[in-house]
């Protein structure tokens, strides 16, 4: 069956609205993991809008899988060698944007995404680049020694028609099977929600784990998030 790594960062959201101390973060990993999760995702961005380091060290003590995204700047790259989370997702980075807007460019950034690949793969750390399905990025993340990628399933989610979506999700599938062609292991996830993951798990093979956040985190809301994850697992398990 495909993993489901919840991504929590929007429970920080919430409690960073208020600088305040709920809705406690430990306790949606915990519920989510007890929903059937089977890892939770949370990304350390530069600006710390949501997800602060104190939460990283907390969630690395008690939750296992941790999957940390980041982007490759120094000073997130040395927290991550400092804490040595299970897994790390490599994610493009920019202030002004709402969430993380397209793939790593790898081809461009070669010599700095292999060294802090190389990095993190000596203390241990899995690692994953967050890409687009482009054959040149999936080469270049196979070169740098990624030991998975992670597909942007965010183009597939945003597509209005179903002619587009079935577009996208030919791209997906065509990336899929050159990573697993290469020896690459394969995962996807952004903009996933509980009307379109269906069709992800159906149509691109070789996907090992799916990472879900603002979806699951919107219908916690109103179920709360064992449920919510709950809702999710059973649609990865119905494929
Ligand atoms: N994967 C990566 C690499 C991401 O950056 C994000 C968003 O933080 C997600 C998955 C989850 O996306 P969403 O919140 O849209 O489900």
């Amino acid at each position: 069956m495909i993993q489901l790594g919840v991504n929590i960062d929007h429970i920080a959201t919430l409690r960073q609205a208020r600088l305040a101390d709920e809705p406690d973060v430990l306790q949606s990993a915990l519920e989510s993991l007890g929903g059937g999760a089977h890892g939770i995702t949370v990304h350390l961005r530069e600006d710390r809008r949501h997800i602060q380091d104190k939460d990283v060290f907390l969630l690395n003590k008690k939750i296992f899988p941790l999957n940390l995204e980041m982007s490759a700047s120094s000073e997130i790259v040395k927290i991550a060698l400092r804490i040595k989370p299970e897994k790390v997702c490599l994610v493009p980075e920019k202030r002004q944007e709402l969430t993380t807007e397209g793939g790593l460019a790898v081809s461009k950034q070669m010599k700095q995404i292999d060294k802090v690949v190389s990095q993190l793969k000596k203390k241990g750390i899995v690692v994953s680049l967050f890409i687009d399905p482009i054959e040149k990025e999936i080469k270049a993340a196979k070169k740098v020694g990624a030991n998975y990628i992670e597909l942007h399933t965010g183009v597939y989610a945003n597509a209005k028609s179903k002619s587009n979506r079935n577009k996208e999700v030919k791209r997906l599938r065509i990336g899929s099977e050159l990573a697993y062609s290469l020896g690459v292991g394969v995962n996807a996830g952004h903009g996933l929600n509980y009307e379109n993951t269906q069709q992800i798990c159906q149509e691109v093979p070789y996907i090992e784990e799916l990472n879900i956040g603002h979806s699951i985190v919107a219908r916690a809301v109103f179920v709360g998030m064992k449920q919510a994850v709950k809702d999710m697992v059973r649609i990865i398990k119905n494929k």
